[in-house]
Formats: C-alpha cells, structure tokens, sequence
C-alpha cells in the first residue's frame, strides 16, 4: 500500500473532476494521512470530506479572477507549513499539471529546498469523454488531442485568444476556461478555419450530480444553452454522441 504524507513535504495532488470514486489511490492515501490541505475553489466537497477529521483545510481559491489569496500567498502557505514539519497537500482540481500554475508551484518548492512529490489526477478532458461516453481520438477522424485554454493570464497583451494554426486538420480540440462569450469564441473558432458544423459538446459540472451536457456545432454554441462553470468543450469529428 501507498506510503502515509511524510513531515515536511508538499504533495502536489490532483483531485480529479469532482467525483470522488475518480481519485487515486495515491491522493485518498494523502488525504486520509497529510496534516495541512490546500485546496483549490473547484476541489469538491465530497473529496474534501475524505480527509481524515483532524486536517487543518486552508482554502486557497481564487474565483473570477479576483484572489482571495495570491499566487506568492499559496508558495508562503506552502513552504512555512512544510518547514515546520507538517505534511501538506496542495490539493488541484482534475490533473495538477494542467492549466493550474503548477509551474510556479513547483518552482518556489525547488528554490525553497523543500521536497515534494506530484500526484497525477483525471483531468476534466478525460472526465467529460468518459462520462459523455465518447472517445477523444479515432484512427479515421482524430489523430490528434489538443489540451488549450481560452483564458489568458491578466498583463498578457492580447485578451482574445487566437485560434489560427490551433485546429489541424483530424484532430479533437477540448477548450478549458471556455469563458461565457461563447458567440465571440464561436466567430473566432470559424475565423481560424474551423467548419461551423463541427460538432461541440459543452459540458458543465462534469461527473457531480448537477452535469450538464448540451450537444451543438461550433456555428450554433454561441446560441446554445450551456450550464454554469465549470464548463469545458470537446469540438471534433471524434466527438459521437447518439
Ligand atoms: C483552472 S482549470 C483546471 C484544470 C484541471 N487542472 C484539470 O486538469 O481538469 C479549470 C477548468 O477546468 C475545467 N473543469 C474542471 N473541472 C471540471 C468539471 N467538473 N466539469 C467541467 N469542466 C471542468 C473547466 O474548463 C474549468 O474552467
């Protein structure tokens, strides 16, 4: 079986989508073991309550781009907890490694010389396509998977994301942090070459109770009814939905 949390060290852990039945063995062991957690606003309550009792839970969200707590903030919450011997688990939805600022994470952990493990999760990619019972490649229409976001980090120049050179030809696109502008995402999707008519399912709150799948083209998603954050989209020949 999986080692208990060790003093002084930050386990970077994906959450997955939501569903707790979709964590690691590896992150329930770290839940069940770890002193301090440091969970993200989209980390579910259903996972948080598998933590055992006496865990400290420090939430470090940041909703609507408006931080609570920053980005420095999470490095101190970090590095203090784990020099003073706790166990701490910085706890990211779906896969820690995507679209979640690990990179900053992992580099205060290095120039702070303290050691860390990285817990692999189910990102929402791989959530929404099982749940949706759809495959994300296919030898005839999809040889390709492209993991892209349409939000940019705040300072950066551009505030549209460009598409063009995004989209080749036999491959699944899935959008994280799609935004709620989706007729502007839609228009600029077609500009850089995407066929109005491929198909687009958006999926909201995927693998909770309150999922919510709405099946469109690319043309129409600007006129679909989409459920609330968070929401991700699968666009591709590859997406088969009956
Ligand atoms: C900051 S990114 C984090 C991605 C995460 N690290 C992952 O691997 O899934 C947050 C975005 O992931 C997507 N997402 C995460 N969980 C989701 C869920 N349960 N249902 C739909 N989309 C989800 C949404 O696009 C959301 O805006």
């Amino acid at each position: 079986m999986t080692r208990d949390a060790q003093p002084g060290t930050v386990y970077l852990v994906g959450a997955g989508p939501g569903n707790p039945d979709l964590l690691t063995v590896r992150a329930l062991k770290l839940l069940q073991t770890a002193d301090i957690l440091l969970p993200d606003d989209l980390v579910s309550d259903e996972v948080l309550n598998l933590a055992r009792p006496a865990v400290a839970i420090i939430p470090v969200g940041k909703r609507c781009g408006q931080p609570r707590i920053t980005q420095a903030g999470i490095h101190e919450l970090m590095l203090h907890n784990a020099r003073a011997g706790k166990s701490v688990v910085r706890l990211k939805s779906g896969d820690p490694l995507v679209f979640g600022r690990v990179g900053e994470e992992i580099a205060a952990l290095r120039a702070g010389g303290v050691p860390f493990e990285i817990v692999p999760g189910i990102t929402a990619a791989f959530a929404v396509a099982a749940t949706l019972k759809t495959p994300l490649t296919d030898r005839t229409s999809a040889s390709k998977l492209i993991l892209a976001t349409a939000h940019h980090a705040a300072g950066k120049l551009s505030l549209t994301p460009s598409w063009t050179g995004a989209f080749p030809d036999e491959s699944t696109l899935v959008i994280y942090m799609p935004g709620r502008d989706f007729a502007t995402l839609s228009t600029s999707l077609i500009t850089s070459g995407i066929a109005p008519q491929t198909p687009c399912v958006a999926v909201s709150k995927a693998t909770t109770p309150d999922e919510l799948a709405t099946i469109t083209t690319v043309g129409q998603i600007g006129s679909a009814e989409i459920g609330p954050a968070p929401v991700i989209l699968l666009i591709g020949k590859a997406i088969s939905l009956p």
